[in-house]
């Protein structure tokens, strides 16, 4: 992998430039397939890719990433798979964590991390408190992570503060949701060409701009990203409201 040319640190935003981009990275297992390879090698090609797009990321200004890395539900794959994404956090820790501090990039975690193994759990501590203070794009890895387990355990945190059922407001959920650290996503990215959410982020994609791209991930490039900015930059974003109410009047 070459080393990086420039800080991660975010240029400023141009127009059309979404602020925050979540990554449903598909397309690992059938990239692998496609070469005669075992899964867990196009997922090893999909780290070098996510690292690859911090750069291009924040290159274009956008401040905060999002990716899922592993769901809930991915449990349910066979146990070399599994162990092979958890080894991946061990490898990508030790291999990209200096290089990404020292460019500027805050990392956060998300997700349930008691039913991941010691080890991870200290890798993932270890990158968030290295670079918990650093100025540049924040990434934030989805990690046993699921939408309705946030929904689920930001209720819990909000009851256990105390919060009563008529003090409870969308605005008190927000705080208690794994990704309150960010703003909602503008633009949601799914690679491999499926359809669906998923179970990411079913509580902040809730007016996000949706981009899907038969695209495998670890073939996932600048050309790519580009191609999603331009179509989120093509949008009318109405948040439920009617912008232009002038041209709904029937001629007089
Ligand atoms: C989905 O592709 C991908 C995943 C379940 C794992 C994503 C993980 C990475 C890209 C590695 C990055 C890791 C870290 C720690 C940041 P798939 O396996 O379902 O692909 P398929 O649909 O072709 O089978």
């Amino acid at each position: 992998m070459a080393a990086s040319t420039a800080p991660t640190t975010p240029a400023a935003r141009g127009p059309g430039v979404p602020r925050h981009v979540a990554i449903v990275m598909d397309g690992n297992g059938r990239w692998a397939r496609r070469r005669f390879m075992p899964r867990v090698f196009g997922h090893k090609f999909g780290m070098e890719t996510v690292v690859r797009v911090i750069d291009d990321c924040a290159r274009r200004g956008i401040e905060y990433l999002t990716v899922y890395a592993f769901s809930s539900e991915n449990w349910k794959r066979p146990d070399e798979e599994v162990s092979g994404l958890m080894n991946l956090v061990l490898v990508g820790v030790s291999k990209y964590l200096t290089r990404l501090a020292k460019d500027g990039v805050r990392i956060k975690v998300m997700g349930d991390r008691s039913a991941v193994s010691e080890k991870v759990r200290q890798a993932w501590n270890e990158a968030e408190e290295l670079t918990k203070n650093n100025p540049g794009l924040t990434l934030t890895v989805a990690f046993n992570y699921g939408g309705r387990w946030d929904i689920v355990q930001a209720c819990k945190r909000a009851l256990a503060e105390g919060v009563l059922a008529e003090e409870l407001s969308e605005e008190v959920l927000s705080r208690h949701m794994a990704l309150a650290h960010a703003p909602d996503p503008d633009l949601f990215i799914r690679t491999g060409g499926e359809v669906r959410v998923s179970n990411f982020l079913l509580w902040q994609l809730a007016y996000s701009e949706m981009y899907f791209t038969e695209c495998l991930w670890p073939d996932f490039d600048a050309a790519e990203l580009d191609k999603a900015i331009a179509a989120y930059s093509g949008r009318e974003r109405r948040f439920g409201a009617v912008l232009d109410k002038a041209a709904d009047k029937a001629p007089a």
